[in-house]
């Protein structure tokens, strides 16, 4: 499909899931206010891939990317409680050791970008169309 449609309103804070848009991964972070303030506490000049937390979200609390590691196009841990979350407590690449913060920048390891943000929109509160 070009575009999904996702409900939000079963992920509760702390929560991600994963869904299927164009044959790729996107994972949808329901974060929690330390995730956010961890995010907006970096000084952005020292990112490898600059964006503000701002650029990479509409509403704060919902982190919506594309989960393929811009190193080699792995599909990083991060997903799931049990999952490796690397120093920054976002997303962790086992196949070379890239790092992912809680806004899906680039920390560490060799992968140049931060995991890309889809085009999205709210089409209400619980609800964004990914496409
Ligand atoms: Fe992710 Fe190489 S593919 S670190």
């Amino acid at each position: 499909l070009a575009t999904v449609e996702v409900d939000l309103s079963p992920v509760a804070v702390g929560q991600a899931i994963t869904v299927v848009w164009r044959g790729k991964p996107v994972f949808v972070r329901h974060r929690t206010p330390e995730d956010i303030e961890q995010a907006k506490a970096v000084d952005v000049s020292t990112l490898r891939d600059p964006e503000t937390d701002e650029e990479r979200t509409i509403k704060p609390e919902w982190l919506v990317m594309v989960g393929i590691c811009t190193h080699l196009g792995c599909v990083p841990k991060g997903q799931k409680p049990s999952d490796p979350k690397g120093e920054w407590n976002g997303w962790f690449c086992v196949c070379h050791g890239s790092q992912y913060d809680t806004a899906g920048r680039i920390r560490k390891g060799p992968a140049p970008l931060n995991l890309p943000v889809p085009e999205y929109a709210f089409l209400d509160d619980t609800t964004i169309r990914i496409g």
